[in-house]
This record gives C-alpha cells, structure tokens and sequence, in this order.
C-alpha cells in the first residue's frame, strides 16, 4: 500500500458515524416509514443524522420537505452522474407550516434540527434510470456511496439510506458502504405478511453473496442484518389471522433479533399526506412512541 493509499484508507473510517441502510425487495414494507420516523428520532435526541434517498419513488424527500425541488437544486441523479458530490447536494430537512409564496418559497417552511438529506427529485427524467446512470458515470465497484460518506467523516453521528425495493445497482452500492470499519448494518423492515417474510431469505442470501465475494472481502466490505424490525404488526384492533399467524412465525424464526414492535396504525399513512414525519406532525402517537423504543433498542439514546 502506498502512503496516499494508505491515507485513503484511513480516511474511510468512519469514525462516529452509523449506518443503517433500510432494504428488503418487497413493496411497500415500511422502509420509508422507518427511515424517517427513525431518522426524525433520531436527530430530536442530539444526534446529527442524514438520510440518502436511493428509491427513485423519492419518498423520504418527500416526507422529509422536498417534494419539489427548487429551480437549480441539485439531488441523488446529479451525483450518480459525477456532476455533483454526495456532500453538495445536502440539504435540511423541513416541514411546511405556511402557504407557499412564489417570490420566497423557502420561507414556509420549518427546519427540523440535526436532520439533514440527499434528496431525489422525483420530477427529474433521470430519476428511474439510476441503474443506467451508475453503469454509465461510475466504474464497475461504484464505490460511490462509501467514498462519499468518507469524504463527510467526522460530519455525521448516523446516516440512514432508504433504498428502492430491488437489489439492483443502486441498492448494491448501499451495501457496500458496510465495511468493517463502519458501524453499520442492513435493516430490513416487514409487514407480518408471508411476503416479507419470504423476502428476509433472499436478503439473507443476496448479502451472503457480497460478503462471499473476493473483491469485497479483500476491502472488508460486509453486510450483514443485525436486527429486523416488524412494522404494522397487529393487535386487538387491527389484524386477521394470517398476521398473527406470520407474526408468531417471525418471533420463532427471529424472536432474538426481532427490534421492539412497530403496531399498525392509522397515522402512519398520513406521511404521506402531510409531507411530514410521525415524530413530528403526531410526537404522542403510536408509532412515534413504538419508533422511539427502536430508537433506544438501536442504541440512540438521547444525548444531554
Ligand atoms: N405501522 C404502520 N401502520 C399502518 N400502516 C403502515 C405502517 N407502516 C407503514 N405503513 C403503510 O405501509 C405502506 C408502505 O409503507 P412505506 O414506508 O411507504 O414502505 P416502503 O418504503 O417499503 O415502500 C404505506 O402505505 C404506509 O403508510
Ligand atoms: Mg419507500
């Protein structure tokens, strides 16, 4: 190793910073869900934290306060054409609380501290060809993600990527940014259906391949599933029997890893409505208190 090598790579270490990459190839799973309710707790306790928006559904920059993009803002696309670095295109994360004025849009919204996001613009042409764009701009590792979180050490105490419902190249460069030297890890987030459950194998198995193969192990690139989270789990209120059933399944199969449960409820879906987070347009509801016993069983706790 030469000594700029050398120094490379002791600039990969990210230090303080931790990664949870929400994946699993299933629809709909909650992975947004998770990602920004987790991400909104998060930051609340103290911690400085940053999503990446990887699903060209862009729907964390959507809950997170960038449904639409200002003109000349630059997202997720522009760096995966190398026109832009991963640091360039942070922006905070926000909620509206006003009427919009057209001479000064900005002004109705309300940041959310420590929050922070590389948005995707879900209007932008290039914003379903990432697999395309990566294959095109970046060389075959597509380091692109790892070296950009290196390249912010020190920024960040965790990062949290929202990823598509696929194992293509996009997700594939989020896995892995998990090398030894990071404190990371897959997340993946199910629904108590038999889906999801099925699609926890094919997780397992697609990362068995990454870390199996030469080129990664060399860079001690490993990911792995820590902890599962179960979401809209049911309970006397909502619930047939067939979730019950999947979700006895689960704790069999998972019950060590199995994070605190995420029970259905109602406001969860209205994310979506207010282009909000949980933790913040409903802090004393359900999922906002079950998301802040995962926050805490992730080991966030709330810094003085
Ligand atoms: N705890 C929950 N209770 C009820 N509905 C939920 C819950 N978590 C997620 N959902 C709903 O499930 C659907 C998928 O969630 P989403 O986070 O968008 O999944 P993904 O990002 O995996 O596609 C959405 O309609 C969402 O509102
Ligand atoms: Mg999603």
């Amino acid at each position: 190793m030469t000594s700029s090598t050398a120094a490379r790579a002791r600039a990969r270490v990210l230090d303080k910073t931790r990664v949870l990459v929400f994946a699993l190839k299933a629809g709909g799973t909650a992975k947004t869900s998770s990602c920004t309710s987790l991400a909104t707790i998060i930051a609340q306790r103290g911690y400085r934290v940053l999503v990446i928006d990887l699903d060209p559904q862009c729907n964390s920059s959507q809950v997170l306060g960038y449904s639409t993009f200002r003109d000349g803002q630059l997202g997720i696309t522009d760096v995966m054409k190398e026109q832009a670095e991963l640091k360039d295109v942070v922006v905070q994360a926000r909620y509206q609380v006003d009427e919009i004025d057209p001479e000064d849009p900005d002004a109705a919204y309300e940041l959310i501290e420590n929050l922070f996001i590389v948005p995707g613009n879900i209007d932008d042409p290039d914003i379903d060809e990432a697999e395309r764009l990566l294959n095109d701009h970046r060389n075959a590792d597509s380091y692109w993600i790892r070296d950009g979180l290196a390249a912010m050490d020190g920024e960040w105490d965790a990062v949290l990527i929202d990823c598509p419902a696929t194992y293509g190249r996009t997700t594939v460069t989020a896995f892995i940014a998990l090398d030894k030297a990071v404190d990371g890890e897959v997340l993946p987030p199910v629904l108590c259906t038999f889906k999801e459950a099925g699609a926890l194998v094919r997780l397992e198995k697609k990362l068995h391949e990454i870390r199996t193969q030469r080129k990664y192990i060399t860079k001690g690139i490993a990911p792995e599933v820590k902890r599962i989270l179960a979401c809209a789990a049911p309970n006397s209120s909502y619930g047939t029997k067939e979730h019950f059933k999947t979700l006895a399944e689960l704790e069999d199969a998972y019950g060590e890893v199995l994070l605190p449960l995420v029970h259905w409820s109602g406001e969860m879906p209205k994310i979506y409505r207010d282009d909000c987070p949980v933790p913040i347009f409903a802090p004393n509801s359900m999922p906002a208190q079950e998301y802040n016993k995962v926050a805490t069983a992730l080991g966030f706790e709330r810094r003085t």
